[in-house]
C-alpha cells in the first residue's frame, strides 16, 4: 500500500547534521510525519531484501505507536526480520549490541535521550548502521535529502502487533522476533567484567545506589546488579520505565539527579552511587561524599583497565571530545598510547573504534564507552567502576585522590545558558568570533581558534566545532552551541584548568575555576548583553 506524502521535511527547524529527529511528541503525532522519516531512511540506506533490522526504544510516551508504524513500514519495504525488545524496550547501548551480535543491517532507536517525556514533551528517532553506531554524516545527509523529495511511503494495513510477549510473529512475509531486552546485553557485560569479584564485593557488605530515573535502565540494572551480582534488593531506585519518566528529567547530572547526590553526600551514604539517563547511554558516578566528573571518570577507567578482564590485555588508544577535560590524555601519555580529541557527538568515535585505534572514549556530558558497542553505555561504565572497586579494594574517593596525586587534576566545569533567543545566541557568537579574530589584550590569551577536525580514518573534515580560548598550556575556555535542544538556543561554556600533582587538588571546581569563569563571561560579552547566571552548571 502506498500513501501520498505532501508536507515539508520532518527535519524542518532542526540543525542540519544531527543524526536523528528530536521534536515535541505533538509534532511526531502529525499524520505521515514519522512515516516520512522512516521511509526516507529506507530509501537512503537501501536495505537488501530480507534484511534484519533492530528496533528498540526507551519506553517514553509515543514509543508504542511509533513502533507499530515502523513495523508496518518495514513489512512493506521488504525487511526480512525485525528484532524488537519486549514492550518496545531496548536501551541505546542494547540496540547497538543487538545489531552487532545479530549481524543486523541496522536499527532504529526511539528516544530523545535525557529530554523529558510525556504528551507535551519530547520524542525522537535515529538510525544506526550495521556496526551498531549512529549513521554518519553522509548517511544522515542522504536521509535528510530523501525527506525533502519523498512523495509517498509504503506501508501495510495490518493490525497492531503484540509487543509484550517474547517469541516469533509475522507480518506478511516479515518475521518479528520479540526478545528479552536485557539478556544479550547482560551476557555482553559478563564477558567484559569480573562478575565473581563484584559478587564477592557485594557479599562483603558493599552498598550501592543506582538511580534509573524512571527510564530505560531500570530492568537492566535490576537484573544485572541485584539478580546476577547480588546487590541488595532496593539498590536500584526508580527502576520501572514510565512513559513520562515520572515527570522527571532523566539526565544523570548534579542538577537532575539531586536526590542521589544528596544521599551520597548525606549521613550513612552507600559506597557507590550511579545514575543513567532516559535511554541508558549516559552515566554519573559518585562515591561516599564525592563526585567523579565524567572527564576524570574516563581517565580513571583508562588508568585501571588492567584490572578488568575485557581490557586487561591493554588499551589500543583512547579518545575524548575536544571540549572534555584532558585528564585522559595524561593517562595515555603515561601508558605510551595514542589519544584523540574529536568534535562533540558520539558518532565521531565510531571510525576510531571501527579502525581499532581506540578502546575507550568519552564525553564530558556523562558519556563513556568502549569498543564493545558503538554507543556510549551507562551501565557499562558503572560495572567498570564496580570491577575496579572490587579488584582494588579501595574506595571511590581514595581512587580519585591517588589518581590526582599521580597525574594531577583537570579542574573542569560546564556552564549552560539555556533558552536563549536565536538573536541572542547570534550576538554571543558574534562577540566570541570577534575575540578570535581580534583578541582583547587584557585577556592575555595565548591562542584563540575555531576547532576543525579531520577524521584520522577517512579524512572527512568537520569545521566550526567550537570556539577555543587557551590562556596558557593549562587553562582554557571553549564555547559551542548545543545541537540537541528542542526549544531556543543553548550556549555551552566549557571551562578547564590543570593543577599539577604537587598543587592544590581538593578544591571545589567552581572555586578553582572562578577566574576562568569570569573570563568566559567577558569573552562572550554576557554582562553587556544582560545575560544573567548560567541556567545549569555541571
Ligand atoms: C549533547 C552533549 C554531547 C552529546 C549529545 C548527545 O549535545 O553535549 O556531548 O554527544 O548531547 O547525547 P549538545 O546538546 O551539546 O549538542
Ligand atoms: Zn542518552
Amino acid at each position: 500500500m502506498q500513501v501520498q506524502v505532501v508536507q515539508t521535511s520532518p527535519f524542518e527547524g532542526q540543525r542540519p547534521g544531527t543524526s536523528g529527529l528530536r521534536k515535541k511528541v505533538r509534532v511526531f503525532q502529525q499524520p505521515r510525519y514519522l512515516e516520512n522519516f522512516v521511509q526516507s531512511t529506507f530509501d537512503a540506506v537501501q536495505p537488501p531484501s530480507g534484511a534484519t533490522i533492530v528496533v528498540g526504544g526507551d519506553g517514553r510516551f509515543f514509543n508504542r505507536e511509533a513502533m507499530q508504524s515502523i513495523i508496518r513500514l518495514s513489512a512493506a519495504n521488504g525487511i526480512g526480520r525485525l528484532i524488537i525488545g519486549r514492550g518496545g524496550i531496548l536501551s541505546t547501548p542494547a540496540v547497538s549490541n543487538q545489531i552487532r551480535t545479530r549481524g543486523a543491517f541496522g536499527g532504529f532507536i526511539l528516544s530523545a535521550s535525557h529530554n523529558p517525556a510525556g504528551p507535551d514533551e519530547d520524542f525522537g528517532i535515529k538510525y544506526n548502521m550495521a556496526n551498531g553506531g549512529p549513521a554518519p554524516e553522509p548517511v544522515t545527509e542522504r536521509i535528510h535529502a530523501c525527506t525533502m523529495r519523498i512523495s509517498e511511503y509504503r506501508t501495510t494495513d495490518t493490525p497492531d502487533v503484540e509487543l509484550d510477549r517474547t517469541g516469533r510473529l509475522s507480518v506478511g512475509a516479515m518475521e518479528i522476533e520479540i526478545v528479552d531486552p536485557v539478556a544479550d546485553y547482560a551476557a555482553c557485560m559478563e564477558r567484559l567484567f569480573d562478575f565473581d569479584k563484584i559478587r564477592a564485593l557485594f557479599q562483603s557488605g558493599f552498598k550501592m545506589r543506582f538511580d534509573a530515573m524512571n527510564a530505560v535502565t531500570g530492568p537492566y540494572a535490576i537484573e544485572i546488579l541485584e539478580a546476577r551480582l547480588g546487590a541488595a534488593e532496593g539498590t536500584v531506585v526508580r527502576g520501572i520505565p514510565l512513559a513520562d519518566f515520572g515527570g522527571a528529567h532523566p539526565d544523570p547530572n548534579l542538577v537532575h539527579a539531586h536526590s542521589l547526590v544528596e544521599e551520597m553526600f548525606g549521613a550513612g551514604a552507600p559506597d557507590l552511587g550511579a545514575a543513567s539517563d532516559g535511554d541508558g547511554d549516559r552515566n554519573m558516578i559518585l562515591g561516599r561524599g564525592t563526585y567523579v566528573g565524567p572527564g576524570d571518570s574516563l581517565a580513571i577507567l583508562a588508568a585501571h583497565a588492567a584490572l578488568v578482564p575485557g581490557y586487561s590485555s591493554g588499551l589500543k588508544g583512547v579518545a575524548r571530545s575536544m571540549v572534555t577535560s584532558g585528564a585522559v590524555d595524561r593517562v595515555a601519555d603515561a601508558f605510551g598510547i595514542e589519544h584523540y580529541s574529536t568534535p562533540t557527538g558520539w558518532k565521531f568515535f565510531g571510525n576510531l573504534l571501527d579502525a581499532g585505534l581506540i578502546s575507550l572514549c568519552g564525553e564530558e556530558s556523562f558519556g563513556t564507552g568502549s569498543d564493545h558497542v558503538r554507543e556510549k553505555d551507562g551501565l557499562w561504565a558503572v560495572l567498570f567502576w564496580l570491577n575496579i572497586l572490587a579488584a582494588s579494594g579501595e574506595s571511590v574517593l581514595s581512587i580519585q585522590r591517588s589518581h590526582w596525586r599521580r597525574f594531577g587534576r583537570n579542574y573542569f566545569t560546564r556552564h549552560d545558558y539555556e533558552g536563549l533567543s536565536s538573536a541572542m545566541a547570534e550576538q554571543i557568537i558574534g562577540a566570541v568570533t570577534k575575540q578570535i579574530q581580534n583578541p582583547a589584550p587584557d585577556l592575555r590569551l595565548q591562542r584563540a581558534f575555531e576547532f576543525d577536525y579531520t577524521d584520522p580514518v577517512d579524512r572527512t573534515k568537520s569545521s566550526g566545532q567550537g570556539y577555543c580560548f587557551h590562556f596558557d598550556e593549562q587553562a582554557r575556555v571553549v564555547f559551542r552551541l548545543s545541537g540537541t535542544g528542542t526549544e531556543g538556543a543553548t550556549l555551552r561554556a566549557y571551562i578547564e584548568r590543570y593543577e599539577p600533582p604537587e598543587g592544590e587538588l581538593d578544591l571545589d571546581p567552581q572555586a578553582a575555576l572562578a577566574t576562568l569563569i569570569h573570563c568566559s563571561r567577558a569573552l562572550a560579552g554576557m554582562d553587556r548583553l544582560g545575560i544573567s547566571l548560567p541556567s545549569t552548571i555541571t
